[in-house]
């Protein structure tokens, strides 16, 4: 199946997958932090600090003007703040789900004063109000594959990406071999019984594991960076592989 973007069951066309996936996510916000910390063993925070890391010479600079898109209740955002020096400029941290952003704000509003801070912004990733090549660093923590179109996607964090600009995205990925056998029944059957358990609702955990079969493998996915105008583009696994970071840069003319 070519690549296109997130389709919940039901959904035809791009608008109203975008409208499904925000809602899905404003639904199950004020549930989201314990069901992704007991879901991952808490395994998440590893994969937010090891992204974090991995930019830490963009994140030392105190004039980098960084975004956290897809950023949810914020924790890659604050992730990323730890790796920012004091006096740094604020980090944009970006969703379109309402009930979701505000959680992370919260998180950012309790910063003692003097720490980098982040502001909270409303936005859509496929369509964000930033100026074009205005940031040094794009991240995205599995936001990436729920959006409604992925070149679409990869085009608009090029458009506000300055020239040698960095693009991180940390995404679930489908491990193989007996490790990928293992976590198949668990994504497919374990975790939407226990989100179902505690969200009361079937929606978003069943569409966890449909959502990660639709996104693209990493050799595909590295294909639509590099049309898309990134360089340097590369996949590096987490955790044999069932999530990973995609890295490239914007290339310096399109
Ligand atoms: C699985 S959550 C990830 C949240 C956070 N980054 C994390 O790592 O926990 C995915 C987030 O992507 C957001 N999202 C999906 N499509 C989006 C879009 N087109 N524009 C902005 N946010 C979007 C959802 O609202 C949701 O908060």
């Amino acid at each position: 199946m070519p690549a296109t973007g997130a389709k919940p069951t039901g959904v035809e066309d791009e608008a109203s997958a975008a409208q499904t996936v925000r809602q899905m996510f404003n639904a199950i916000a004020p549930r989201y932090d314990l069901l992704n910390h007991l879901l991952s063993a808490n395994v998440d925070r590893l994969w937010w600090n090891r992204t974090a890391r991995s930019f830490r010479p963009v994140l030392a600079n105190p004039d980098a003007a960084v975004l956290d898109i897809c950023c949810g209740t914020g924790d890659m955002t604050m992730a990323l703040l730890r790796r920012r020096p004091r006096g740094a400029r604020p980090i944009l941290a970006a969703d379109f789900a309402r009930s979701m952003l505000s959680r992370g704000a919260r998180k950012f509003d309790a910063r003692k004063p003097g720490e980098p801070g982040a502001v909270a912004l409303e936005a859509d990733a496929l369509h964000l109000p930033l100026r074009p090549a205005s940031l040094d660093l794009v991240v995205t923590a599995f936001g990436f594959r729920n959006l409604a179109n992925y070149e679409a996607g990869l085009r608009e964090f090029h458009r506000v990406l300055r020239p040698g600009g960095q693009l991180g995205i940390l995404d679930f990925s489908e491990p193989g071999g007996i490790v990928g056998k293992a976590y198949a029944i668990y994504f497919r059957r374990v975790l939407p019984a226990i989100g179902r358990l505690i969200c009361g609702r079937d929606g978003p955990y069943s569409y966890l594991p449909a959502s990660v079969e639709r996104f693209p493998q990493p050799p595909e996915m590295l294909a639509l960076m590099s049309t898309a105008g990134y360089n340097e583009c590369a996949w590096q696994p987490y955790t044999f592989g069932i999530a990973g970071l995609y890295t490239g840069t914007r290339a310096a003319v399109a």
